[in-house]
């Protein structure tokens, strides 16, 4: 299965800095060529990095998303804004949302159920809080995220699934998971979905690792079969260092 590398911008880039990001990463796009690049901007930079990115293989994502298509939900932004723009990903229950921002299990469940409806990608993050890992609960933790998220759902219905595995502890913090982390949120994330969906469906989801990832510590976790990417903060603000990252995946990967 190919990588699927993200870069999630969080609150950072105004639209005209997003837009030479992508008129950069665009003109070198040719080096990128057997990874699935995403950008996922703020909102307020989608419409400019669409712009440049069309037409291109790299992909557009939106970093969150209401579950209403539309009303009276102030300050929201619904799948179909997203999609009028060209996203096709989507970054659901990332982990500054879930405990800086309050959101909980039943919101991204629903973010989930309009992503499905509208064919937008998810991006579902997971992670344990360091204190809970601290008391041997990552497993637990994880599968509670993931049920929560996933219970329910008929086998196929997500056409492309991605789960990302990030440890609240080693979000910005320049302090990554060990690749064996990884590995082990991999395989239990594989195992619930083959519960849940069968086979099938846990070869064809996608784990990415994320949290403190950069162009010197991916090759640990994309050498591993079980990760099939990186989600990734502050080495995707620049494009040199994102690009390293990528190219440090690829060969690792060996794809
Ligand atoms: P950092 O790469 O800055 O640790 O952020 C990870 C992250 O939260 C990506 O979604």
């Amino acid at each position: 299965m190919g990588l699927i590398i993200a870069a999630n911008w969080k609150m950072h880039k105004s639209a005209s800095e997003a837009e030479t990001f992508c008129r950069e990463l665009r003109r070198r796009e040719k080096e990128l060529q057997g990874v699935e690049v995403l950008v996922c901007p703020p909102f307020t930079a989608l419409a400019a990095a669409a712009e440049v990115l069309a037409g291109s293989s790299i992909k557009l994502g939106a970093q969150n998303m209401f579950w209403e298509d539309k009303g009276a939900f102030t300050g929201e932004i619904s799948p179909l804004m997203l999609k009028d723009f060209g996203v096709s990903h989507v970054i659901i229950g990332h982990s500054e949302r879930r405990h800086i921002l309050g959101e909980d299990d039943a919101a991204i469940r629903r973010k989930l159920e309009a992503a499905l409806r509208h064919g937008l990608t998810p991006l579902l993050c997971i992670g344990e809080k360091e204190e809970e890992r601290d008391q041997g609960e990552t497993g637990a933790v994880l599968e509670r995220q993931l049920r929560a998220a996933l219970e329910g759902f008929e086998p196929g219905a997500f056409k492309e699934l991605v789960v990302a595995y990030e440890p609240v502890w080693a979000i910005g913090t320049g302090r990554a998971a060990s690749p064996a982390d990884a590995d082990n949120a991999a395989v239990l994330v594989r195992r619930l979905v083959e519960q849940l969906w069968g086979s099938e469906a846990a070869s064809a989801v996608r784990v990415q690792y994320g949290g403190s990832v950069n162009a010197g510590n991916i090759g640990g976790f994309a050498a591993l079969p079980s990760i099939d990417g990186a989600l990734v903060g502050g080495a995707s603000l620049e494009v040199d260092s994102f690009i390293s990252l990528i190219l440090a995946a690829r060969e690792a990967a060996g794809c």
